[in-house]
């Protein structure tokens, strides 16, 4: 999602709508605006921001936007941000997830308030209002509402008849732009670029209040002072949040995507997982059996996703190539479930295999990143990863947010059936919880995986590696490669390397593995030995503490448990980014691909 907001002496509606059309680059699915005068006018609805019919208020210096990708309640015109409060005073726009609204919202209907969309945002502005009518100023309601949420969340505010907004973040980015004509405030720098460079980001738990000519910064109730930056980048660089590509972006977004696809799906206490969905009671507890269906990418995440499925909640789980799909009897189509997997929910292929699917009785689940997308219409039930938007056509975030997704469906099925004890249901998401730093751990390696790829650019041919959960990491390494680098690269289970492939190893052929714990590296390091033999370097993404033999690159990998391999995919990202980088590739665009594959 994107936020904008100006309070200034100029116009605010045309700075406002500027902004949003800014970040719409990302194609978001419904806007909306709020201006101040004597009222508030709130202009929004479901679509493009193209599509807004924006309000003229000539006279209106201040001012938020938004643009949404859903998480809770459909793209629709009510969903639309702003939200407003019961009488009208207040608005505010958020991007991110309020955790706890249910019973926020429970508490406020009971008081009274009564609700207009299905979103978790809408409880903002009435808590919100609630603290105005104690008679705080909108600044101190902030602080006092901001006590109550859970979650991540950047959050902006403006009440009727003052030219002033509010905002605070936790975990989802707010920058505020310091003008001539005044400041302006969002969650992307592009937003206000053409106004001004000059820039204060903000930490978690920064309240600020912003006025004509004044910026004010509090944490912990007092005033602070927080610096002053100048953006140096042009405005295609700043769409990328400074980055060259989309592709690296994303990559570099992988924290964040994670922490959005756990979040408020997680319960501790009880040992289980919550993700909202419909299926009739005892479904999943009866399940014979588990068919992922999926393409490309999603495909190496569906095998990733089995084995947990298999391993977490001890249900038959197989993963079929959507293309290659029949659902062909011989099985109890009442008890099995099969789940496309699909980023974009809109692979022909993918389509095609939940239809027969679904036409032979069986139930059908969608695991997707993008709401209103034909998979959830087409699918009984859908789980979304909440990865936002990806632009790269070489999917990366996607790819972790979908094998996160489905470790928590894995975790309810395991819960469900009485297969996964507590403590091991304890133990897994403590290690998914993990996840987001242990990635944040490998990207700050980016430098030494540059070196390597800086060395082994002119390779003949990469070979990946790995066993286990390692081995959909190998195949997805290679697939990451040769889409945007033009190489040859091939991803084996290490065991196979002896049965053929390793006639074509000689010292031009790096060998990437996957020797991370759980996936029996002892006999994948022998693999990688065989071929060391034969003259091909070695990079091995090794976990900490793990002893193997010796390799030409150690990259370590934090310990998350069976997530490790995962968190190796981070280096093998990197690796393909910065070889194909190296060779002047069409990264985000490379030939004769697309995003997404509309044709069988
Ligand atoms: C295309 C893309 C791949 C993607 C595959 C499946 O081939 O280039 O990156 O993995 O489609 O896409 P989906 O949207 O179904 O996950």
């Amino acid at each position: 999602c994107g936020i904008v907001g100006y309070v200034g002496t100029e116009p605010a509606g045309p700075i406002v709508y500027g902004g949003l059309e800014n970040l719409d680059y990302r194609g978001y699915d419904s806007s909306g605006v709020a201006l101040v005068d004597r009222g508030l006018t709130v202009a929004k609805r479901a679509g493009e921001v193209s599509e807004l019919r924006f309000p003229k208020e000539p006279d209106a210096v201040c001012g938020i936007g938004h643009t949404r990708w859903s998480t809770h309640g459909p793209p629709t015109d009510a969903n639309a941000h702003p939200h407003t409060s019961k009488n009208g005073t207040v608005a505010v726009v958020h991007n991110g997830i309020v955790e706890n609204y249910e019973s926020l919202k429970t508490e406020l209907v009971e008081a009274g308030y009564e609700f207009s969309s299905e979103t978790d945002t809408e409880v903002i502005p009435h808590l919100l209002e609630r603290e105005l009518e104690d008679g705080h100023d909108l600044l101190s309601a902030l602080e006092r509402v901001v006590d109550l949420l859970e979650g991540s969340y950047a959050i902006a505010a403006v009440q009727a008849g003052t030219d002033r907004i509010v905002a605070t973040r936790h975990e989802s980015p707010l920058v505020i732009g310091h003008g001539d004509d005044g400041s302006f405030l969002a969650s992307d720098v592009t937003a206000f670029l053409e106004h001004t460079r000059d820039v204060t980001y903000l930490e978690d738990g920064d309240i600020v209040s912003l006025e004509a000519g004044d910026v004010s910064v509090y944490h912990d109730g007092a005033a602070v002072d927080r610096e002053v930056e100048t953006v140096e980048w042009d405005a295609d660089a700043a769409e990328k949040g400074g980055y060259e590509h989309y592709m690296r972006k994303e990559i570099h977004e992988q924290p964040t995507a994670l922490r959005q696809a756990l979040s408020g799906r997680i319960d501790l206490d009880r040992a289980g997982v919550d993700l909202d969905l419909e299926f009739p009671q005892g479904c999943l507890e009866s399940l014979e059996e588990i068919q992922l269906v999926a393409c490309g990418t999603s495909y190496y995440a569906s095998q990733y996703a089995a084995q947990l499925l298999e391993e977490v909640a001890d249900v038959r789980a197989t993963v079929e190539i959507a293309s290659e799909y029949e659902f062909d009897g011989g099985r109890d189509p009442w008890r099995t479930l099969v789940i496309a997997v699909t980023q974009s929910g809109e692979t022909a292929d993918t389509l095609g295999a939940i239809r027969r699917a679904a036409g032979a009785g069986a139930r059908t689940l969608a695991v997707t990143n993008t709401l209103g997308s034909s998979v959830t219409r087409e699918a009984d039930d859908t789980l979304f990863i909440r990865a936002g938007p990806e632009i790269g056509v070489a999917a990366t975030k996607t790819f972790v947010s979908q094998v996160a997704t489905l470790a928590l469906l894995a975790v309810d099925i395991g819960r469900g059936r009485g297969t996964l004890s507590t403590a091991d249901a304890r133990d897994l998401l403590g290690d998914l919880r993990g996840l987001p730093g242990a990635v944040q751990q490998v990207l700050d390696e980016e430098d030494r995986v540059l070196k390597a790829a800086r060395e082994f650019r002119d390779s003949e041919s990469f070979f990946f590696v790995g066993r286990r959960f390692g081995y959909p990491v190998a195949l997805e390494g290679a697939l990451k490669l040769k889409e945007i680098s033009y190489d040859h690269a091939e991803g084996f289970a290490a065991g196979e390397l002896k049965h053929g492939p390793l006639a074509l190893v000689t010292d031009k052929t790096p060998v990437l593995a996957v020797l991370t714990d759980g996936t029996r590296a002892g006999e994948t390091m022998n693999n990688v030995t065989e071929a060391q033999t034969r003259g091909a370097p070695a990079i091995g993404a090794v976990s900490a503490g793990l002893e193997t033999g010796s390799l030409d690159i150690g990259l370590e990998v934090p310990n998350v448990g069976i997530f490790e391999p995962l968190v190796a995919n981070v280096y093998f990202q990197l690796f393909a980014y910065h070889v194909a980088n190296l060779k002047g590739r069409s990264i985000d665009k490379p030939r004769n691909l697309a995003k997404s594959v509309t044709v069988e």
